[in-house]
């Protein structure tokens, strides 16, 4: 929704009527009368920005959208399962030892996307920090960044974090990230950098004005990524540094490994696009979206695009035939990411609430659409993908909502479960379960990143059953311990 020929052309001040004129026929003539309440300096910034944009297309993009398509079909697609034959335990094997060698060889970046505006939520500010830490009390980032130092303090390499923002969040995250010396990673490892931003626009596609002046803009979906990574120059940075996969997570999902070598071997050894974890759906209900295979390509199709009828069928086993829930975890290899341009991926729409201002002038809530490109929509570009089977428990409990399911509580008692069932497996004592029901224990990625690991250094470790335990290592930036 940029004109593609130059965005970044400096704006020509346009000849009155011609720009009029073209405002009325794209449908925007309600701009006029409020660029004439604006001073001079207002007026020219308001007028640089609708000049940069693509104004037909805006109302092509929505009149497409309403158009509704063809529903397509969806089978299920080959998948390597959590329930393995020998010979892919075989093959599990090797790609595990492929993806550490990777590791150490430092060819692989993390990748979090953390630009989005968790509406849901309703928080304000990033929500990388937002506290979920169910004993340390510790944000998304700070718990993300303990499985990244981890990870590198494994195999040794300077692995990289590359974290996306958008123009909204983005001084915000640097600060949280500043204020905590980058939480104890090499300053040089880490590159924060904001996604870009599409305007929104009422029901009748008019584009809304916000109170500062300018057009009211939200960030482009997760799908902005690619465009970001160029135009913020992160892939210069990954190609300086010699990395071949990047490991793409969402910042919501404190569950998440970072880098898990298993999947990032299987995805190597078949010279993979993209590739993409999965987890069996629950019920035909839940709301998650599916990894699929439709017109021959892996793709992802939103819950609410598959009909309840075909949510709800089986297999011949009594499985959902269609249960490869996406949780929104890939390896995306560094020439794919390269290839991709941000016009590849279509936008959707996102019908919301949005804060802009009225005939009167003054700000109201505008019943609206936002438009986002989604980063699964990469997907059936990809000539080869490896959709990997992981354990729901281990691996994905995002904060969506303010309470209820998918809510920070819900993550912090997954945290604690998962820690729960290392002790266990350990053979360490556990303290009862506290308020929230869980027994308060945690471990951080600077300790453990998974449950071998953990059983290899809770050798001989003494617990005090009767506080809450958090293992970590020092935590330099906080000045904290391993407390038990
Ligand atoms: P969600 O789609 O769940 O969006 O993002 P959200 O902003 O967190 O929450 P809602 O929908 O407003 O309630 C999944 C992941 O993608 C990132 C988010 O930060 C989160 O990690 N994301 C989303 C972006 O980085 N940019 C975006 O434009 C949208």
């Amino acid at each position: 929704m940029t004109r593609r020929s130059s965005p970044s052309r400096s704006p020509r001040r346009p000849r009155a009527k011609p720009f009029a004129e073209r405002l009325e026929a794209a449908g925007q003539g309600h701009l006029l009368a409020h660029l004439e309440t604006l001073g001079p300096p207002a007026r020219k910034a308001l007028l640089a920005e609708i000049e940069a944009l693509d104004l037909g297309e805006i109302r092509d993009a929505l009149s497409r959208m309403q158009e509704g398509a063809k529903p397509p079909t969806f089978e299920p697609p080959e998948v390597f399962p959590l329930r393995r034959t020998a010979e892919q335990e075989a093959l599990a094997r090797a790609a595990r030892e492929a993806g550490e060698a990777l590791l150490r060889a430092g060819k692989v970046a993390f990748l979090t996307v953390a630009g989005g505006q968790a509406t849901r939520l309703r928080w304000e500010g990033p929500k990388g920090c937002l506290p979920v830490g169910p004993v340390s009390g510790r944000t998304l980032f700070e718990i993300h960044a303990g499985k990244i130092a981890g990870t590198r303090r494994r195999y040794g390499g300077s692995l990289p974090w590359y974290v996306m923002t958008s123009p909204a969040n983005h001084e915000a995250t640097v600060r949280a990230f500043e204020e905590k010396s980058c939480f104890g990673l090499p300053k040089e490892d880490v590159r924060i950098f904001p996604q870009g931003t599409v305007p929104a626009v009422d029901l009748e596609g008019r584009l809304l004005l916000a109170a500062s002046g300018g057009l009211v803009r939200s960030p482009d979906g997760h799908g902005g990524l690619f465009g970001a990574l160029r135009s913020q120059s992160i892939l210069e940075d990954a190609r300086r540094r010699g990395v071949e996969h990047l490991s793409y997570f969402q910042v919501d999902n404190p569950l998440i490994p970072v880098a898990d070598p298993l999947f990032l071997g299987l995805h190597a050894l078949r010279r993979a696009d993209m590739s993409a974890k999965f987890v069996a759906k629950r019920d035909p209900a839940e709301k998650v979206g599916l990894l699929v295979l439709t017109g021959g390509r892996v793709g992802c199709v939103e819950y609410s695009d598959l009909p309840p009828a075909v949510a709800a069928e089986r297999d011949g086993e009594g499985r959902l035939r269609l249960r490869f829930g996406n949780i929104a975890c890939h390896a995306i290899s560094f020439p794919f990411a390269a290839s991709i341009s941000p016009d590849d991926l279509p936008f959707h729409r996102a019908e919301k609430a949005i804060r802009a201002l009225g005939p009167d002038g003054r700000e109201v809530l505008v019943h609206g659409v936002k438009f986002e490109r989604f980063i699964f929509d990469a997907l059936p570009r990809a000539r080869e993908v490896v959709l990997l089977e992981v354990e729901r428990e281990e691996e994905f409990s995002p904060v969506k909502n303010a309470s209820g399911e998918n809510s920070p509580a819900t993550a912090a008692a997954a945290m604690a479960a998962q820690a729960a069932r290392w002790f266990a497996k350990a053979g360490l004592p556990l303290p009862p379960p506290g308020p929230a029901g869980f027994p308060p224990v945690e471990v951080s990625g600077r300790f453990a990143l998974d449950e071998a690991e953990f059983l290899e250094r809770a050798a001989g470790l003494e617990i005090d059953p009767r506080k809450p335990v958090f293992l970590d290592e020092e935590a330099p930036w906080s000045g904290s311990r391993s407390r038990s």
